[in-house]
C-alpha cells in the first residue's frame, strides 16, 4: 500500500519530467516576403511549401547546420515594441524551408530567431511589425 506522501512525489516528479520536455522558447520573429524559392533546405521544389503558406526560415540560432529543414514549430506572438500587436491567443504551426542568412528575399529584420512567410507573421501579429517577441516549441 503506498502512502499518498510518496504519491504526491511520484505526481510532482511526473509533472516536472512533462514541463521539462515541452518546454518553449522565447525569440524573435522577422517576416520575408516572396520570391521564396530556391530554399536552402529543398531548392526550387514548390511543393515544399505547406499549402496553408504557414512557413519560415531558420535564423541561426536554430539552423542546426541544416538539421533544422523541415522540422515545425509552434509559434506564438507574446510581445512587440507596439502595444496590440500580437494576435490574441493565436498560435500557429510553421515549418522551417530555409535558411534566414541565405534566403532569396531578405528578412524585414536581420538575428531574427526565425523568420516567417508573409501569410504566417500576419497570422499572428499585425503585418507592419518588422519584428515581434515569440514563444516557439517544436
Ligand atoms: C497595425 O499597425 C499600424 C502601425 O502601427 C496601425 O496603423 C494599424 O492600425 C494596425 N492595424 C491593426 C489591424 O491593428
Amino acid at each position: 500500500m503506498s502512502s499518498p506522501l510518496s504519491l504526491r512525489y511520484l505526481f510532482l516528479f511526473l509533472l516536472a519530467t512533462l514541463f521539462h520536455s515541452s518546454q518553449a522558447d522565447v525569440g524573435t520573429t522577422a517576416h520575408y516576403s516572396p520570391p521564396y524559392l530556391p530554399t536552402s533546405c529543398f531548392g526550387s521544389d514548390a511543393s515544399q511549401f505547406p499549402s496553408s503558406n504557414l512557413f519560415g526560415s531558420a535564423g541561426e540560432g536554430i539552423w542546426d547546420n541544416g538539421a533544422a529543414c523541415g522540422r515545425q514549430y509552434l509559434v506564438r506572438c507574446i510581445s512587440a515594441a507596439v502595444p496590440k500587436t500580437c494576435i490574441p491567443g493565436k498560435t500557429i504551426q510553421i515549418k522551417i524551408v530555409d535558411r534566414a542568412l541565405t534566403s532569396v528575399s531578405r528578412p524585414s529584420r536581420n538575428d531574427a530567431t526565425m523568420v516567417l512567410s508573409t501569410t504566417a507573421f500576419a497570422a499572428i501579429a499585425n503585418a507592419s511589425a518588422s519584428f515581434v517577441n515569440v514563444e516557439f516549441q517544436q
